[in-house]
């Protein structure tokens, strides 16, 4: 392993110690640990002839790396880029099956089909032998025009399988549905559920799951530039989808290709791929490009919304239990000016809080009216001069739809990456907002109470970005408390 310093090495989520990664594939529990497949091409940080990697773990954040599970097979030409696809993981009985799209560079293999179904099996869960009696779907469907893979798999209650997969034509993207007895012999049931071209005209990596009482779909769309993965929560009967509320995963700009599974202990938890495609990679420079987001667990809230908040044992990378810096009741004095305008008041934190390993948790409250321009939130990646920096804020949000006194959530890194900047926004359901962030070197990943998050990634313009401050303009927000710990590094303890 190298052990050349990678200002940009992620440190608690996963990432290739080199080559590209993109989807997380085959997300299972299985053996006793869970484990981690993912779209793999190991030579060069772009995206190749594509590969299964594969890791498992005992907590989700120590990661240990195993063989690569599917390469493909030998080119027919040079140039070929054809490969294994995304696609997911099933308990057959004690065998560990993946289900995946085979894809065919049809450049080098004129007259094949680019896109079929297939799988592949293991009794040890390290290595796997393609079946032979691949493709196990061979043919597409002719309303599946724009697409046809990213099979996700699961036992149904009786007893047969069930599997989604990702299409669409130019009216809007599509959920096509499939079922099998043994996993080989599959038979088409029909679109599941369509889309219109609001959200594009290829839905990726579909995944339907059982959550609260209700089933949730969730797909990755890619539309006038955005990317991002919507939810659709409601009915799941009859092999018919019927939702009933429907919104973002993640409103941040490095959120795709997600996937969620069900762990030992009964958790439906989800992990996306941190990045997007066309996305800025400084960290090719160094041999590898992509990560994992923090993994989430999902439920459904009070009014039948889909929301993640990060998996408990997150709470372990505390460097100690007691937080390097805590703040409670922060009340601005009787009589302080109000409405001061944009002047913004900045406290900034001492060394012990620098860093780009933290979570900061903190508690805000708005009261009364604020006039435009106010705001409070946290500066961080900041360079000594404060000129290099990302904002996370929360700030007025007077349009919202929301009652009167409602929040809008900010990240904004125009200034603090040298990657892909922009600014981006997500509004709060109160007045009253619980945020946590995560923070790991080149990513922040925001959680507020209400489930909503915002995954951000940030490539300081220098390592020794690492200021953190606190800063507040225009009308006052209570700080009823702020914590912010160190965190460890799960690297580190190899
Ligand atoms: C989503 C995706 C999938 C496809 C894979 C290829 O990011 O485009 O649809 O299977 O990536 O690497």
């Amino acid at each position: 392993m190298s052990t050349r310093y990678e200002p940009y090495r992620p440190q608690f989520h996963f990432s290739p110690k080199q080559g590209w990664i993109n989807d997380p594939n085959g997300l299972i529990w299985w053996g006793g640990k869970y484990h981690l497949f993912y779209q793999h091409y190991p030579d060069a940080p772009l995206h190749g002839p594509m590969h299964w990697g594969h890791a498992v773990s005992d907590d989700l954040f120590h990661w240990q790396d195993l063989p690569i599970a599917l390469a493909p097979d030998a080119p027919a030409a040079p140039g070929d880029r054809s490969g294994i696809f995304s696609g997911s993981a099933v308990d057959d009985d004690g065998v560990l099956t993946l289900i995946y799209t085979q894809f065919t560079d049809t450049n080098a293999r004129p007259g094949y089909p680019p896109e079929t179904q297939a799988i592949a099996t293991s009794r040890d869960g390290v290595t796997f032998v393609k079946a032979e009696e691949n493709p196990v779907i061979g043919t597409r469907p002719e309303e599946a025009t724009s697409g046809f893979r990213d099979p996700k798999v699961w036992k149904g209650d009786d007893g047969l399988w069930r599997m989604v997969l990702g299409s669409g034509d130019e009216q809007g993207g599509k959920v096509l549905l499939y079922c099998s007895p043994d996993l080989r012999n599959w038979e088409y049931l029909g679109v599941l559920y369509r889309g219109d071209r609001t959200l594009g005209t290829m839905w990726e990596c579909p995944d339907l799951f059982p959550i609260g009482d209700k089933w949730a779909l969730i797909v990755s769309v890619n539309v006038d530039g955005k990317q991002g993965v919507v939810w659709f929560a409601g009915r799941f009967e009859n092999e018919r989808f019927e939702p009933e509320t429907q919104g973002w995963c993640d409103f941040g700009p490095d959120f795709y290709a997600a996937q969620t599974f069900q762990d030992g202990a009964g958790r439906r938890i989800l992990i996306a791929w941190m990045s997007r495609w066309g996305a800025k990679i400084p960290t090719a420079a160094d041999g590898w490009a992509g990560a994992m987001t923090l993994p989430r667990e999902l439920y459904l809230d009070e009014n039948g919304r889909l929301a993640s908040r990060p998996v408990e044992e997150v709470r372990t990378l505390r460097a100690s239990e007691k937080p390097a810096l805590e703040l409670t009741g922060i009340v601005p004095k009787e009589g302080s000016p109000r409405g001061s305008g944009p002047e913004e008041v900045l406290l900034e934190l001492s060394p012990d809080v620098l860093g780009d390993l933290l979570e900061i948790e903190v508690e805000v409250e708005a009261p009364g009216d604020r006039g435009p321009g106010s705001a409070f939130g946290f500066k961080l990646f900041r360079s000594s001069d404060g000129v290099q920096e990302v904002e996370v804020g929360l700030e007025a949000a007077p349009g919202s739809s929301m009652d009167k006194g409602a929040l809008r959530l900010y990240v904004d890194r125009e200034r603090g990456t040298v990657g892909d900047g922009g600014r981006f926004e997500c509004e709060m359901a109160s007045a009253t907002a619980q945020l946590r962030l995560f923070v790991d070197r080149s990513s922040v990943e925001v959680f507020t109470a209400d489930g909503s998050v915002m995954t951000a990634n940030v490539f300081p313009r220098q390592p020794g970005n690492r200021g953190v401050a606190l800063f507040a303009k225009g009308e006052p927000f209570v700080v009823r408390s702020l914590r912010i710990w160190r965190l460890e590094s799960p690297l580190a303890k190899g």
